[in-house]
């Protein structure tokens, strides 16, 4: 098992143990977790399910593919380690990941 908190944008940190396996918005939209909305279930064509990943675990993901880096583009909360959730597969090396939602999923 492995430890990811996600924080929404005011602070409130919502930590959940899970099995490595599955992508960052499967595990919120399971459990529930508040600012992960997923629209598109995985689609990459909402991207509601944006997340901002901290610097030092962003090389512990893929680099975007182009279609998930387009609709980053386009968002206005957009930031240099923005990410979209169900892009991001969680595998063991990502135990302590915390990552943050926009102000605008609530
Ligand atoms: S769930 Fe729609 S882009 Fe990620």
């Amino acid at each position: 098992m492995i430890k990811i908190t996600y924080v929404t944008a005011d602070g409130t940190e919502q930590p959940v143990e899970v099995e490595p396996g599955m992508s960052l918005m499967e595990v919120a939209t399971l459990r529930g977790i508040e600012g992960i909305v997923a629209e598109c279930g995985g689609g990459c064509s909402c991207a509601t399910c944006h997340v901002y990943v901290d610097e030092a675990w962003q090389q512990t993901f893929e680099e975007p593919a182009p279609e998930e880096a387009d609709l980053i583009e386009f968002l206005d909360e957009a930031k240099p380690t923005s990410r979209l959730s169900c892009q991001l597969v969680l595998r063991a090396e990502h135990d302590g990941l915390c990552v943050r939602t926009p102000a605008s999923q609530g």
